[in-house]
């Protein structure tokens, strides 16, 4: 088993930017001061409005040695805002008529300097204006801001730069960090922007509905592989799609979730943390000790109930034997039972995976495994893919999600599974 990792990258776990626009209908002031990740910028402008936001840009003078406006202009579909005594307004207050009704700013690059000027709630320049100015929490409704630094990983280091970064925090303002890396400059370090992807990510996190705030999810994902000797083994054609698509949406709806996952070539939701596993024994350890700890446990892992009972130190040859060999088979521990079964047990939520008769099957596992909520889904119609098709089963209820029973994506359902479970959460604390 691998040490716990906070390994992230913006690539979206589930589904695809074609099937789902996570931002309609949603007005974002995308913010940018002066520094060399303005060229990242224009690629995130084309994701959040590929999303389905109405992007409104307002740039530094320092920005503007970077990129231009007529680029961002181009990609947002309106003008860039540069200036507090814009003209063009009618009413001459760009800064109230950017903010009002606005549903996020995000500023991407936030440079040292202008997270200093916020820090100070300084307003000589129309972006540091726009992030004074806008609704804040008293009164209406407040509007997000989040920043996304840029910068040398000196200039980052700085005591005077964490110094007004946790000022900021303070305030009110989401730091979404940095990558570590290669800079512009040459060094390597803390201090370059996050990528397009991953900001888009963290926009859309910070706009959901946040029912499990302050609750602690655990999450079981992908295939086991049982290993025969060192290069065979035995697995399943799990994906793990789902269960990341589920991490990815416990933690927009405020969870602390961890994530322990089989052998699966997928990019960890950001701020999820993930413990990396291969075999069945290895997801037990790894769950047991943290399960007590948790409000929620949702196993979706295709955990293989049997492995060899015995591992061959080296490969196994065939050396012109004619006969197949044959191998004893141990029973896996059944994790999710051990869960359940616990005295301080958390909510727990099975899944189903089944060929065949899928009401029945994943009522007889409710059972047997005594679980308030099963999910069950027909395993080799979902494997690998990027949409499926839920049965939801609890003692009393079956109900399809979506409703029409069609397969939909894997996130979209993934969003809908958690508010449901968090609305059957805080039924029962009732
Ligand atoms: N599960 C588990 N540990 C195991 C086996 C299964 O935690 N050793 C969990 C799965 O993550 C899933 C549910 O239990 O949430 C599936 O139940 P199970 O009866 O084990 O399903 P199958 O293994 O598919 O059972 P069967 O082969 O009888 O269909």
């Amino acid at each position: 088993m691998s040490e716990p990792t906070h390994a992230s990258s913006g690539a979206s776990c589930a589904g695809s930017r074609r099937e789902r626009l996570d931002l309609a209908g949603r007005r974002i002031v995308l913010g940018l001061s002066g520094g060399i990740a303005c060229y990242k910028s224009a690629e995130l402008l084309r994701l959040l409005t590929q999303a389905g936001a109405d992007v409104h840009v307002v740039m530094t003078a320092g920005a503007q040695r970077f990129i231009t406006l007529d680029t961002m202009q181009a990609l947002s579909g309106h003008p860039v805002a540069t200036d507090i005594w814009d003209a063009r307004e009618p009413n001459g207050m760009p800064h109230i008529n950017l903010t009002r009704g606005a549903d996020a700013v995000l500023v991407a690059p936030a440079s040292a300097d202008f997270i200093a000027r916020l820090a100070q709630g300084r307003a000589e320049d129309l972006l540091s204006l726009v992030c004074l100015a806008r609704p804040w929490g008293v009164g209406e409704r407040p509007v997000p801001l989040l920043l996304a630094p840029a910068m040398n990983r000196e200039m980052w280091a700085h005591p005077a730069t964490q110094r007004n970064l946790a000022q900021v925090s303070a305030d009110g303002a989401l730091v979404l960090g940095v990558d570590s890396g290669a800079q512009a400059c040459g060094e390597i370090g803390d201090g370059r922007m996050l990528e397009a992807a991953a900001l888009l990510e963290e926009l859309v996190a910070a706009l959901a509905p946040k029912p499990l705030a302050g609750r602690r999810v655990l999450i079981t994902a992908g295939p086991t592989f049982e290993a025969i000797d060192p290069v065979r083994g035995i697995t399943n054609l799990s994906s793990g799609k789902m269960g990341f698509a589920i991490a990815r949406a416990a933690r927009e709806a405020g969870a602390e979730v961890t994530l322990v996952a089989g052998p699966v070539h997928l990019a960890t939701p950001r701020g999820v943390r993930r413990i990396d596993v291969r075999s069945a024994t290895q997801m037990h350890e790894a769950v047991l000790p943290i399960a007590a700890a948790q409000d929620l446990f949702v196993a979706t892992a295709a955990v293989a109930d049997w492995r060899p009972a015995s591992l061959s130190a080296q490969k196994i040859k065939k050396d012109g034997k004619k006969v197949a060999p044959t191998f004893e088979l141990a029973e896996n521990p059944d994790i999710l039972a051990a869960v359940a079964a616990l005295p301080q047990r958390p909510y727990c939520v099975g899944f189903a995976a089944e060929s065949e008769k899928l009401e029945a099957h994943a009522r007889e596992k409710l059972h047997r495994k005594r679980l308030p909520l099963i999910v069950g889904n027909l395993g080799p119609a979902t494997f690998g893919r990027d949409d499926n098709a839920l049965l939801l089963v609890d003692a009393h209820s079956t109900r399809a999600l979506p409703a029409d029973g069609q397969a939909a994506d894997k996130l979209a359902l993934a969003r809908e599974l958690v508010q449901e479970i968090a609305r059957r959460m805080a039924q029962e604390a009732a």
